[in-house]
């Protein structure tokens, strides 16, 4: 679930130029008046630190505290944090240095360290980064205001516990660069997973699951306010469960993907990270039964080969793995897949290497997020296994990994000419502003010509003419027969 792009972790958060962004921002400036305070605020990482964001946005809007763009004009500067690898940590500790000047020009501005790489260096991120004003852990945001008058007091403000009951279930998100079309919506936090390369169950704690209520009302009032698509967030959404404590209804995750989805039919519906081993028959029946339930899974691989999984503490294996492939394709056959991998885990070899290979190929998933494995501190294989893959060849075989994926990509994409598919239309393509850009239930990127009369959030057909390993190009046409 981490970006839209496999190198995006760690790079700066878009900014937004949609309009209805700008004018979200220019509202609250103009409703603000001289005197309240502005906060500025950039998201690393995954889908769940851009809804966390959201989060934080609301609670601080609340105390009186409006959104800006510009860093410069900002009385307290936020950065929310990604510990997954250690280049997104580079990188968060450059933009500290960017902030310091910024502050040394308006002194008084606070800055803020958000997320799980606050939670993983706790009160050493204050001895590291002498500037760093905050350091809020993830379940600690409702903290925030307290915080900050702690630091305007000139003390530093830490909080760093991590809960077993916070999902924030009655604060409702602030979007702050929406399109307007597509939303996140954060159903748990945690992971109770343990692989064995991973920091997120350090940093985000265990797993606990919203109140399904909130989540059906947040969809909801996103459909009214005329969002068309929401997406499910949570670190492994299968394994959602929460009990109604009035009459004791067990929702599974299956059961909230249909609540949701009876929000509305022109409400679309998508979730992120399915484990493959929690992801059940449920779910994919209730994707295949739902038009507005997006065809489209994503189903971490991280390695095609069975020792290395179980070295990854995945707890299943490569042929397990082919049978849930088989099985989503046998249910749902229209399904895109898309994958996450990691090459050059401790000790992989070469032929262990050529079996990741061989499972992008039997998947054939759509798209991957590929990764040279780094060594986190204090997860499992930092403290059992030797990171003993040279750099040079784990960066060989991502290179692999990825030429191999941006081919399945392409001949995944080759398939859909002359398909016509259902768009959600989200905005102007990047390109040109005569053409719309959106996406099919796969969760492909369209692009097609402008035709009068459609704006973004409408819904229309497009028959594919031209694709390649990223983008489908076509045009629009009456229905889905072309
Ligand atoms: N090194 C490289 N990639 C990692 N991921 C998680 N931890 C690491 C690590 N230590 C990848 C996994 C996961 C995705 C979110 O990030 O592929 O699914
Ligand atoms: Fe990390 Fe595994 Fe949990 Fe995903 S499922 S957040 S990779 S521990």
């Amino acid at each position: 679930m981490y970006d839209n792009n496999p190198t995006l972790v760690g790079i700066q958060k878009k900014i937004d130029e949609s309009r209805q962004g700008e004018a979200f921002y220019r509202e609250q400036a103009e409703g603000a008046g001289q005197s309240s305070k502005r906060f500025y605020i950039e998201s690393y990482g995954c889908q769940m630190n851009f809804s966390d964001s959201e989060i934080v946005a609301s609670i601080l809007a609340d105390s009186g505290y409006q959104p800006t763009r510009f860093l410069e004009e900002a009385d307290l500067i936020l950065i929310n944090t990604c510990s997954i690898r250690e280049k997104a940590e580079e990188t968060v500790r450059k933009r500290l240095r960017i902030f310091d000047k910024v502050k040394g020009q308006r002194p008084g501005t606070l800055v803020g360290v958000l997320g799980c790489m606050a939670e993983r260096l706790k009160s050493k991120f204050l001895e590291e980064e002498k500037l760093v004003d905050l350091v809020v852990g993830p379940d600690a945001y409702r903290d925030l205001p307290s915080l900050i008058g702690t630091a305007e007091d000139g003390d530093k403000g830490i909080n760093v516990f991590l809960s077993r009951e916070e999902t924030y279930a009655d604060i409702s998100p602030l979007r702050l660069d929406s399109n307007g079309v597509a939303a996140f919506i954060s159903i748990m936090r945690g992971c109770d997973n343990m692989c064995s390369f991973c920091v997120v169950p350090f940093t985000r704690g265990r797993e606990r699951s919203r109140n399904a209520f909130s989540i059906v009302a947040e969809a909801a009032g996103l459909f009214e306010k005329g969002y068309r698509e929401v997406t499910l967030l949570g670190q492994n959404v299968d394994s959602y469960k929460w009990e109604n404590p009035e009459d004791g209804e067990r929702v599974t995750f299956a059961r909230l993907l249909e609540m949701v989805a009876k929000v509305s039919p022109e409400l679309r519906v998508r979730f992120s990270t399915s484990h493959p081993k929690d992801i059940t028959d449920e779910v994919l029946f209730t994707i295949a039964r739902y038009e507005n339930i997006c065809s489209y899974i994503h189903l971490p691989v991280q390695s095609g080969n069975s020792r290395i999984l179980e070295l990854m503490n995945r707890t299943y294996g490569r042929e397990w793995y082919m049978n849930k492939v088989r099985r989503i394709y046998e249910v749902i056959p229209d399904c895109a897949i898309s994958s996450d991998i990691i090459t050059g885990f401790c000790t992989e070899t070469e032929e262990e290497h050529q079996d990741t290979l061989s499972m992008i190929e039997f998947a054939r998933y759509s798209m991957s997020y590929m990764f040279y494995y780094s060594e986190r501190p204090g997860t499992l294989a930092a403290r059992k296994y030797e990171d003993d893959v040279p750099m040079k060849v784990k960066k060989r075989r991502l290179q692999e990994v990825i030429r191999l994926q941006t081919q399945v990509s392409f001949q995944h994409n080759l398939k859909d000419i002359g398909k016509a598919f259902k768009v959600l239309i989200e905005g102007d393509s990047k390109r040109s502003d005569k053409d719309f850009k959106g996406r099919n239930s796969q969760n492909k990127m369209v692009v097609f010509p402008k035709v009068e009369g459609l704006k973004p959030g409408d819904y229309c057909y497009v028959k594919i003419n031209k694709a390649t390993s990223a983008t489908l190009k076509g045009e629009i046409v009456e229905g889905p027969e072309g």
